[in-house]
């Protein structure tokens, strides 16, 4: 980008940002004032974004509305937590109904047990264990893979992210586990197996997101996760595929789609209807070292791992609102979707793209999708951000990093006018943009 056009885009970005604040005068008090009492003003760092966030007030369906009374299309979807849309009154109804004769048991009860069962039939899973994040999951996946092997080192990948404590994007975070990593590169199949088998002698286990989320909605190719897995098992190590966020694919999650059967599969947002989520599953043979009745069992602790409001959420969402009839719907749907988004793009000479499979896309401000987290960071940050707030002056919320994930609430009209904004953004932009 040449200086002059540099110059151009930051007076553009300068001026979207004012405006955004010039919009949201509430929001902006909110801000301030949560400032003093929370580092940031949030507690949830992904949510932070220039110049301050949203305060959002109210939800209903797919629609979002802010403290200064602006309603928005929510297209991103909580970061796929948010599948059932706000407020699903299927939800609220049995989790009401279940609090209202348990809650904080301190016990086993039977809700535990209804939700253990749908997860092993939908997942073709034999055994489950909960938790109350899909960090937990994670964690918990790890240590049941170092137990069974004996070995220590966690092979993830360039761009992967598996919680707050287990993040490679950008490097490994400060905030990391202290777990002995080694970072392969995401759909890289010959660097991968030139890891393994550096370290094959320690691997305990391959964690892998079937697509990368945070990373930027990039699929694995079904050769890169096939080969990464048989190498794996070669090496006498356990393959863990992180389907936090893609379990929601097909039938029975993408890495099921892709052809491959993970040794543990970790599983959380969505699944808990809206309730704090995490789960991890896979072979009796691993998931056995849990038992109780066994001498020499692993423990595993968690005082919300069976909250009845979770538990039931949870049985909602895979015994009714999203069957696996729902989700291949579902995944047909998104791409569908992302077929428009990229059919929106191609009217344009700006350099955008758009990544993702099934629900869940991410816009991209580089001229080809990305296939690694590498080429994931090389992209326009201006025209990335006046992407963001463009679509948001608009009415439709998005991720700043350009994530989108579509909701079972989201109606044909709501998909209508995001693409329409999107239309009506990069026409602006490229009206911006020329010389
Ligand atoms: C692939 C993946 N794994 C794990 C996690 C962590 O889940 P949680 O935020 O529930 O701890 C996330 C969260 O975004 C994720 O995307």
């Amino acid at each position: 980008m040449d200086s002059r056009r540099d110059r151009h885009e930051n007076v553009s970005v300068e001026r979207a940002l004012r405006d955004y604040a010039d919009r949201n005068p509430e929001s902006r008090r909110r801000h301030l004032a949560a400032r003093r009492v929370l580092p940031g003003g949030h507690t949830r760092t992904v949510l932070h974004h220039r110049p301050f966030p949203l305060t959002f007030v109210a939800a209903h369906g797919a629609t979002l509305v802010d403290a200064d009374g602006h309603e928005y299309v929510d297209v991103l979807g909580d970061y796929t937590a948010g599948l059932l849309g706000h407020g699903d009154g299927r939800v609220l109804a049995a989790v009401h109904e279940a609090m209202s004769t348990l809650s904080s048991v301190g016990g086993v009860h039977p809700h535990e047990v209804v939700l253990a069962e749908l997860m092993c039939a939908r997942f073709e899973i034999e055994r489950v264990r909960f938790t109350n994040s899909g960090t937990e999951a994670n964690l918990m996946a790890i240590a049941t893979a170092q137990r069974a092997t004996g070995r220590r080192t966690v092979l993830v990948f360039d761009g992967g992210y598996h919680g707050g404590v287990l993040s490679f994007a950008a490097g490994p975070s400060p905030s990391n586990v202290p777990h002995h990593f080694v970072v392969a590169p995401y759909n890289d199949l010959a660097a991968t197996r030139a890891s393994i088998a550096e370290h094959g002698d320690d691997l305990a286990c391959v964690v892998v997101e079937p697509m990368l989320g945070s990373g930027g909605c990039i699929p694995a190719t079904a050769e890169f996760l096939r080969g990464v897995f048989e190498s794996t098992r070669k090496a006498g190590a356990v393959c863990i595929a992180d389907e936090v966020m893609t379990s929601r694919h097909g039938r029975r999650g993408l890495a099921d789609l892709l052809g491959v059967r993970p040794d543990l599969t970790t599983y959380g947002k969505y699944l808990g209807g809206g309730f704090s989520f995490g789960a991890f599953g896979g072979s009796a043979d691993l998931m056995d070292q849990f038992d109780t009745a066994r001498p020499s069992y692993l423990g595993h602790a968690g005082t919300f791992n069976n909250n009845v409001a979770t538990m039931v959420a949870g049985q909602v969402v895979l015994g009714e609102a999203f069957t696996a009839g729902v989700a291949e719907a579902h995944t047909a749907r998104g791409e569908e979707f992302r077929a428009d988004v990229a059919a929106v793009l191609a009217r344009h000479e700006l350099p955008v793209s758009v990544s993702g499979l099934g629900s869940m896309m991410s816009l991209h401000a580089r001229a080809t999708a990305p296939v690694s987290a590498a080429e994931a960071a090389q992209r326009d940050p201006a025209l990335q951000e006046l992407m963001f707030l463009g679509l948001y002056e608009r009415g439709i919320y998005t991720a700043p990093r350009g994530m989108m994930n579509l909701s079972l609430a989201l109606t044909d009209d709501h998909l209508a006018l995001s693409l329409d904004a999107l239309d009506a953004i990069l026409t602006d932009l490229s009206a911006v943009s020329r010389p």
